[in-house]
């Protein structure tokens, strides 16, 4: 199987030995506390999970603009994105040398995390603003990604952590979320050996269900993980829940007995397009897949990528070498009314525009919200009625 990044083994963070964590929850009530961010949460999850191994906790500055400017961090390691714990209050923290990271999504804000602080820095404005250009090529406050990132606040605490749970993740959806080492295991257990692996925010329509097949057959796969974003979307963007019910109505009677895996992740969505697909590759790769979809504005949000952005930044920006998984670069997925059946467009060169029906997530997510129920060339039938019966719900 495919190695894991920068390493033999995987380095998860989750205290796996029960007394071991049973002795740091204990030990944590009685630290320094501070409620941290969403997405210092979400990075809490995925190092805790493994998916963002070797990492051992959060980024100091300076590392935190290496892996924004270069990807690089100073002992070398590479890395797509900042992980930063961002902190507006430091009080309660300021002289303590260990400390429990709070919970913001969970009630009661449990502890998620203990860490040993290295340093508390003060990140400037102008630091912030690098980081945000390199990382979301816009400043652009409207931005979901770029407003979220910068209403954290400006402390950033640093040093290695070790993870006492999952979250919110682990409860809400005990079927879908996995961590990179259950994946592991379960791929090892399968006996695969080339694993696509298909990342997604939404309901799988048929575009994203015909990407999955021609990935499998142009790579001669064993088997396919769909691996899906558990954490906060945009105001509009289908909730987890219902994404998960579709997507395994669609893996049930789409896809061979044994083929696919139904998978999730806990991470907020940064909608940062390129950057966040190179993101998805490395904890791709590190949950065991070979080769990872990347099609048409992957991560993207409203017009702030071109089509192909999240391509071509492996050719223009990830450092060679840097990763082994391999990418299914897909061309623009539509349904063809010639062939009346889904095709990329590279590989019907003899149609015109005209011959083609486009197919877009968001435009489903507009029809649905209109009530209009999303036709067979964009949704199968079963898909679509798990997602009206939801959009219904919504009205009464
Ligand atoms: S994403 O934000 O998670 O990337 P989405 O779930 O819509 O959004 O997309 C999942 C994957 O399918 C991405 O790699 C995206 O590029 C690809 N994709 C979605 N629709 C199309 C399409 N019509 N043509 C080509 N690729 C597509």
């Amino acid at each position: 199987m495919i190695k894991p990044i920068g390493s033999n083994e995987l380095k998860p963070r989750f205290v796996y030995d029960a007394s071991e964590r049973e002795a740091l929850a204990k030990e944590a009530e009685s630290l320094p506390s501070v409620v941290i961010s969403s997405q210092a949460a979400g990075n809490a999850v995925m190092m805790g999970a493994g998916y963002f191994s070797p990492l051992k906790g959060f980024m100091n500055v300076g590392d935190a603009m290496g892996c924004a400017e270069k990807m690089k961090m100073s002992d070398g390691h590479f890395f797509p994105v900042p992980v930063l714990c961002l902190l507006e209050d430091i009080d309660a923290i300021k002289d303590a040398d260990r400390i429990a990271l709070r919970d913001p999504n969970v009630d009661g804000n449990p502890v998620l995390a203990v860490m040993d602080v290295s340093t508390i820095e003060e990140v400037s404005d102008e630091q912030m603003a690098i980081m945000t250009d390199k990382v979301y090529r816009t400043d652009d406050p409207e931005h979901p990604g770029v407003a979220a990132f910068t209403s954290q606040g400006r402390h950033a605490v640093s040093g290695p952590i070790k993870v006492l749970n999952f979250s919110y993740f682990q409860a809400d959806y005990p079927d879908t979320f996995r961590t990179a080492v259950e994946i592991r295991n379960e791929i090892q257990e399968h006996g695969w050996s080339k694993v696509v692996a298909f990342q997604t925010r939404n309901p799988m329509h048929r575009a994203h269900e015909e990407l999955c097949h021609m990935a499998m057959e142009a790579v001669n796969a064993d088997g396919l993980v769909i691996h899906m974003l558990l954490g906060k979307l945009k105001p509009g963007d289908i909730p987890a829940h219902v994404r998960d019910a579709a997507i395994r109505k669609m893996a049930e009677i789409y896809f061979p007995p044994n083929s696919v895996m139904v998978t999730g992740y806990g991470f907020d969505m940064l909608y940062a397009g390129p950057r966040e697909a190179v993101l998805h590759a490395y904890f791709r790769q590190n949950m065991g897949a070979s080769h990872f979809i990347i099609g048409r504005d992957h991560a993207g949000v409203g017009d702030y990528y071109g089509d192909f952005d999240a391509q071509t930044i492996f050719d223009d920006e990830v450092p060679e070498g840097a990763m082994e998984i391999e990418i299914f670069r897909a061309d623009h997925a539509a349904y063809s009314k010639k062939l009346k059946r889904v095709v990329m467009m590279r590989d019907a060169p003899d149609h015109s525009k005209e011959d083609f029906v486009l197919l877009s997530g968001t435009k489903v997510r507009e029809m649905l919200g209109q009530g209009i129920a999303p036709p067979p060339e964009f949704s199968r039938d079963e898909v679509a009625k798990i997602l009206m019966d939801y959009y219904q719900a919504l009205d009464d």
